[in-house]
């Protein structure tokens, strides 16, 4: 998907050695202007709409939405909000051609307002008959505190998507899905296909505290048996999922296959242990990403000693080939800019609050 007037690659080369990251303007805001340079329709629209268009003779009903977009309006509307967590919230958001063509391990980028970041979100569901698609996002800096101000009807600037390689799904007979925090809402749709084509789940969900571990009742629609971790111990067994996982793999399940999507220290655990047990298992890496098509560069993982961009080579790996010092180590390189961002943002919020625009 290359933006036909060549603006990603002309302003975002990819760097040129595999340590280089956009620059904090190039990750958020400028860049991100830059990529969409031309306003509402552009590599957006360009890239997206005509890849949809070609299943137009089947949607002929939207053609109404396909409408409001050319407008230059925004088309993603929420049609539903919940609370899962104090910090943790479920979004249904209207994106029709979205819901027709996602599998699962698949992602959107979206912008919550115009000249906002994009960041990048697992598509947890989809109703093609509904046009929706849902969100599980936990709001824990600028962009998605933000998203989280929108109410029920409000609209979401940009969706774009799907994105990444759906996840591989085989019958492996047996397998375990370990899930940390709100990576158990991007672990949910990936248990569901993996039951659907006919493998035997055990399902690990952990978090720091009982809010945290998340959509039990979802993993167990899909599992034999759900086993919840709590690092204080406020539900489930007090410890870490990889002391749960180390029993499955101790006991006589016959475990054929991980997969595992949390935060990185917990997914370099994991692969730590299954190692051990010569078990195959597969991450979802969750990089830095700009533009989510192959083009900027922030998302470079090293696997196997080779260079690959988690957003098209991706975002699943083979847990035993990630390089995760090094990935920990790059995502950290905006940690005190974004934490600067996060905290003006708030600033702003409270002057427009004592402005009355808020
Ligand atoms: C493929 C993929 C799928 C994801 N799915 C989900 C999901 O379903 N639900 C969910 O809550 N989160 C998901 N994330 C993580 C989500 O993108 C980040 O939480 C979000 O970008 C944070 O942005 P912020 O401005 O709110 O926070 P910031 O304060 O800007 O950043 C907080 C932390 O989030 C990460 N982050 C920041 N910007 C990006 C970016 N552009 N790309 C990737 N990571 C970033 C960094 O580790 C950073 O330290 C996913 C990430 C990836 C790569
Ligand atoms: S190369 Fe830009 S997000 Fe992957």
């Amino acid at each position: 998907m290359i933006c036909p007037n060549g603006g990603i690659s002309a302003v975002l080369r990819p760097p040129k050695n595999k340590n280089s990251l956009p620059t904090f303007g190039q990750k958020s805001h400028s860049a991100q202007k830059l990529i969409l340079k031309n306003g509402d329709f552009g590599c957006f629209l360009q890239n997206s709409v005509a890849q949809w268009l070609t299943c137009l003779p089947a949607v002929g009903i939207l053609n109404n939405w396909l409408v409001t977009i050319a407008k230059g309006k925004s088309v993603f509307r929420i049609v539903a909000k919940q609370q899962l967590a104090p910090t943790i919230t479920k979004y249904i958001i209207e994106a029709p051609f979205i819901a027709r063509k996602r599998k699962a391990g698949n992602f959107v980028i979206i912008r919550v307002m115009e000249g906002g970041e994009r960041i990048p979100l697992t598509i947890v569901d989809s109703d093609p008959a509904a046009g929706t698609i849902t969100l599980i996002v936990q709001a824990i800096g600028k962009t998605t505190k933000l998203l989280a101000t929108k109410r029920e009807g409000e609209f979401i600037k940009d969706v774009l998507g799907p994105l990444g390689n759906p996840t591989p799904i085989n019958n492996h007979g047996t397998v375990a899905c370990v899930g940390g925090g709100v990576g158990t809402a991007e672990l949910l749709p990936i248990a569901k296909a993996l039951y659907v084509a006919g493998n035997t789940i055990y399902s690990i969900i952990g978090g720091r505290t009982r809010e945290l571990a998340i959509l039990e009742e979802e993993m167990k629609s899909c599992s034999q048996e759900v086993y919840v971790t709590t690092d204080d111990g406020s539900y489930g067994r007090k410890g870490l999922v990889t002391d749960q996982l180390k029993d499955l793999l101790d006991g006589d399940f016959g475990i054929k296959a991980v997969y595992a999507i949390g935060p990185l220290p917990m997914m370099k655990a994991v692969a730590n242990l299954t190692r051990q047990y010569n078990v195959h298992t597969l991450v979802s890496l969750n990089a830095i990403m700009v533009d989510g098509t192959g083009m900027c560069g922030g998302c470079r993982v090293s696997v196997g000693g080779e260079m690959k961009f988690a957003c098209v080579d991706g975002p699943e790996f083979d847990a035993h080939l990630v390089d995760f010092d090094e990935m920990i180590m790059r995502n950290r390189t905006y940690i005190d800019l974004e934490k600067e961002s996060d905290h003006r943002c708030n600033v702003y919020k409270q002057a427009d609050a004592m402005e009355g625009v808020a």
